[in-house]
């Protein structure tokens, strides 16, 4: 009898082993090419890079550290070849109380001096970098462009939306609470149909410390990890803003999403308060039919929340002013995943419950609405929102509008639900819902586990849960997916950010990479390897999807690796442009 056709695989490539060494490996057909890395000069007449010897000003017309979510915008629509290539610079390796992996060129430097904290200050942020393919196709920075612009954690930036001048918001240096100066830790990213760059502000709490004795935080301060003391970064030393105790309001000026146009490089960012205040991961959005603007959002920590914005106004394709201001205006909802009809199928429904001020009887307690932004958590608290297992990268299936969502890892779980099935959950998974009737502005959703990612290398009963899901075998093993995407053909790129010592409970994994799986198949496969002590994050795609951008961060973030440059170079993070050597579409 003939056997039924399977349907043509989105993966068009090999996959390829594990690897342990400081260097890359992609698939056989591909070339991985290092661009940008930290310290590449961004306008024209600049010195080369100082092998980290660069001062603050220099930093500050640089390249940043620490690349992590990334963006291509065409320069017009559906150029495959210039466009700007925007991207976060997370934070910098630190290795002790304000002392420095890499940051100063010599292992373990200890900052002393007011220009070494604006340096640090200076290496993070986003940066916009006009890029074009040479005569040769090899993609190339315009160094004399009008575009490239190098936005730092000192850079003055409007707060806006419904939090924008409330008290919780106001400083000494800044009485309206509505400027403030810089953004950091700008993980994961995301960006509007309107053309703008999202920087996604995560663990800004780790900036924040004092050199007055004694603890002195708030309850809210200790519920967004603000720790009492010295802080790794040392710039309360240098600057009064990062002392908690001296400003005490300065702390609530991050946690924010900013929306930044690359394309006007005297443009100011703007921190959209309407989208709450959590440690973001990345934003993701949908447009429902009528126009109306979803974004779905992960607060990354263990035992936090998914959260999502629904707009109040519609987008209008070709509207600028119409579009401008859309994220400064709707409702914010927090996720509950439930067990649904069966339990133990890693299956259920769910429900976004909103978070209003007058609307939701838990949150009478609030002083109003602003303080509900400011203090999202805490509204997700009184709500029950469902405690994940640390929310990464949200996408939306191009196609579909499928929503997923990378939970990187809980080791301190101990009581499990059926969307966190794991104590000690030291791989991850990544969960999919679809909402009802597939309207984003739905308040009900089902869900499932994508994949229950795990070690059949270690595990080899595959009835133990820390086997991993059926799709996760010897050869594509994998712990703590992080950056995750949608190629234009639907292909879901999955990366990691997780324990790369290929040893116990990681025997079999090797270092930090990139899979690619198939939504409707499941199946997933290895594409790329970074080296060694990085993580691997960051995607984006001309239109043609015919070359893919990824960042390499904190090669070496425990002093073993030399990667890009060799020798006995300080390892840099970089971009890798991705080409397959056929010149044709990237995973097929
Ligand atoms: Fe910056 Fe959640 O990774
Ligand atoms: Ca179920
Ligand atoms: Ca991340
Ligand atoms: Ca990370």
């Amino acid at each position: 009898a003939e056997t039924p056709q399977e349907p043509a695989s989105l993966l068009g490539f090999q996959a390829i082993p594990i690897f342990t060494g400081d260097d890359v490996r992609i698939a056989a057909g591909y070339t991985a090419t290092v661009f940008a890395p930290w310290g590449t000069p961004l306008f024209a007449g600049d010195p080369a890079w100082q092998n980290g010897r660069d001062d603050a000003a220099a930093q500050a017309r640089q390249v940043g550290d620490n690349h992590d979510g990334m963006h291509f915008f065409p320069l017009t629509e559906g150029n495959s070849d210039e466009g700007l290539l925007v991207m976060n610079h997370e934070y910098v390796t630190t290795s002790g109380a304000a002392t420095y992996t890499w940051l100063f060129g010599t292992q373990d430097t200890t900052i002393t001096t007011l220009d070494q904290a604006d340096k640090a200050i200076n290496a993070h942020g986003v940066s916009v970098i006009h890029i074009a393919r040479n005569a040769a196709g090899k993609w190339e920075i315009k160094l004399g462009s009008r575009y490239n612009r190098r936005i730092t954690a000192a850079t003055p930036m409007r707060l806006t939306g419904p939090a924008a001048g409330d008290a919780l918001l106001q400083t000494s240096a800044d009485p309206t609470g509505t400027l403030v100066l810089g953004t950091f830790n700008n993980c994961g990213n995301g960006w509007t149909p309107w053309g703008t760059y999202l920087a996604c502000e995560e663990n800004f709490n780790t900036y924040f410390g004092t050199t007055i004795a004694g603890d002195g935080r708030s309850a809210a301060q200790k519920r967004y990890g603000l720790s009492s003391g010295a802080t790794a970064y040392g710039w309360e030393l240098f600057h009064d803003r990062f002392d908690y105790k001296k400003e005490p309001n300065e702390s609530n000026r991050f946690g924010w999403i900013v929306e930044i146009d690359p394309f006007d490089a005297e443009s100011t960012p703007k921190k959209r308060t309407a989208l709450g205040r959590i440690k973001h991961e990345n934003a993701a959005y949908r447009i429902a039919a009528d126009g109306t603007v979803v974004v779905y959002m992960g607060d990354d920590q263990a035992d936090d929340y998914i959260y999502k914005f629904v707009s109040d106004g519609k987008y209008v394709a070709g509207d600028q002013r119409n579009n401008a201001n859309l994220l400064d205006s709707g409702e914010l909802y927090v996720a509950k995943f439930k067990s649904g009809a069966a339990s133990g199928d890693f299956m259920g429904d769910g429900e976004w419950v909103l978070l209003d001020r007058n609307a939701t009887p838990e949150l009478a307690g609030f002083a109003n609405q602003a303080e509900v932004l400011i203090h999202a958590r805490l509204a997700g608290d009184a709500v029950g929102a469902t405690k994940m297992d640390r929310p990464e990268w949200v996408a939306v299936h191009p196609d579909s509008g499928e929503v997923y969502v990378t939970l990187t890892n809980n080791s301190g779980r101990s009581v499990t639900d059926e969307a966190n099935p794991r104590a000690q959950n030291r791989y991850g998974q990544i969960v999919r819902w679809r909402e009802t009737g597939n309207d984003p502005k739905a308040t009900t959703f089902e869900w499932d586990i994508f994949v229950l990612a795990g070690n059949p290398v270690k595990y080899t009963d595959r009835s133990d849960l820390k086997s991993g899901s059926a799709n996760v075998t010897a050869d594509n093993t994998f712990n703590s997916p992080d950056g995750l995407g949608f190629d234009p053909d639907g292909r879901l790129w999955i990366q990691t950010d997780g324990n790369y010592s290929n040893a116990g409970e990681y025997e079999g994994q090797g270092n930090n990479q990139m899979l690619c799986a198939d939504p409707v198949s499941k199946e997933i496969r290895r594409f790329f390897v970074g080296p060694k002590e990085c993580e691997v994050t960051g995607l984006s795609f001309t239109p043609d999807g015919r070359t893919m951008f990824i960042n390499i961060q904190h090669p070496g973030e425990d002093g073993d690796s030399h990667w890009p440059d060799g020798g006995t170079s300080v390892p840099r993070s970089a971009t890798i442009v991705i080409t397959k050597d056929d010149g044709g579409v990237i995973g097929s």
